[in-house]
């Protein structure tokens, strides 16, 4: 049986998602939208699209979610994104509601589904998914190092004028302008990337990604959505398929890193159970004080939920 996936919001994010998950053919896609017509006309389009290119998978899309029921996997992209100017936690209300009112219905249909968030502020909206949907923390996680390890590997392979193919890296921590790229787990076809460049062309590479966000929002009035539309479909394959795969994913800590009780980015194993491992990596005092600092700006923005957080879990029982 074709496996299902259900994507919330018919957005940028959550059509190239769409596209991307039928073309791969990971399976059948089902679309929602509180903007009905729009959910039903993009996703025909797109399923008018499969037989041109030689894929089956069935998209449908509206506004209904009993026809999301028995999902495999969840893939959260409802949500204001955010215009120039703004951080992504400026989007944390505006958000909140959405992903609560979206993901009571969604985890209601599909009881034993992966639910995968993308919408901002992100790390913060994972904790709203794993509160709200009451599920296993190794169902709930959050897309985001994938995109910003994608852009340090693009930027340090126009740089170098190599294939992106063979750039290997890692960033850690929320996904703010506080992440941490790590360089000591940086390396281009094996070789450490230390040798490739000079300190100060690699620093100006670790800025440019940690704000490589706001580089595109500055540049286009909204936010990026081909890249992170690629790295939440990579997240959804490697489940579907088991893959096993060691990625970095937004993940609830407990412990892990010195950190209790908070959803961050760190490298998981993605496998069909969701994840089935988180990889502690023996940081430096100088990335443990950077993944220190970038946990600080998260729990912030957790700790103003909190009141409504609370409210969920009681309401759960
Ligand atoms: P968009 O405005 O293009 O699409 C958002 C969609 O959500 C719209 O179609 C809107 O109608 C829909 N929506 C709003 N409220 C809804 C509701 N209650 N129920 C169902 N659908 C609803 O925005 P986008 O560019 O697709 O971005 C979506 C979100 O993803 C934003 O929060 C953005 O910041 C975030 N994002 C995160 C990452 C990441 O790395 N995690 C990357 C890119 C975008
Ligand atoms: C990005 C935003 C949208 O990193 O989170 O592109």
């Amino acid at each position: 049986m074709r496996k299902k996936i259900t994507v919330i919001g018919s957005g940028n994010v959550g059509a190239s998602c769409a596209i991307q998950l039928a073309q791969k053919e990971l399976g059948d896609v089902v679309v929602v939208d509180i903007r009905e017509g729009w959910a039903a006309g993009t996703t025909l389009d797109m399923y008018q699209y499969t037989p041109v290119a030689g894929v089956d998978a069935k998209v449908t899309g509206g506004s209904n979610y009993e026809a999301t029921a028995g999902s495999d996997i969840v893939v959260l992209t409802a949500g204001f994104p955010r215009k120039p100017g703004m951080s992504r936690d400026d989007l944390v209300w505006a958000n909140y509601d959405i992903v609560k009112g979206t993901l009571e219905q969604a985890a209601r249909q599909s009881p034993n589904s992966i639910l995968i968030v993308v919408t901002n502020p992100l790390d913060p909206m994972c904790h709203v998914a794993y509160e709200v949907s009451g599920f296993p923390k190794h169902r709930v996680l959050g897309m985001a190092g994938i995109l910003d390890t994608a852009r340090f590997r693009a930027f340090i392979a126009d740089k170098l004028g190599v294939s992106v193919e063979d750039v290997q890296t890692l960033v850690l921590g929320g996904h703010g302008d506080a992440m941490v790229p790590l360089v000591r787990y940086t390396s281009v076809g094996g070789i450490p990337l230390t040798d490739l460049m000079d300190a100060d062309t690699i620093q100006a590479l670790v800025k440019r990604t940690a704000g490589g966000g706001g580089e595109i929002v500055k540049m286009m009035g909204t936010s990026a959505y081909y890249a992170p539309a690629a790295a939440a479909v990579q997240m959804v394959e490697a489940i579907l398929k088991d893959k096993k795969r060691v990625l970095p994913c937004s993940a609830l800590l407990e412990g892990e890193y010195g950190i209790q009780g908070l959803y961050m980015g760190v490298p998981v194993k993605l496998g069909a159970k969701g994840i089935e491992q988180i990889f502690e990596l023996k940081l430096t005092d100088e990335e443990s004080a950077a993944l220190n600092k970038s946990a600080a700006g998260v729990k912030e923005v957790v700790d103003l939920m909190e009141p409504k957080l609370a409210e969920v879990r009681a309401a759960r029982g």
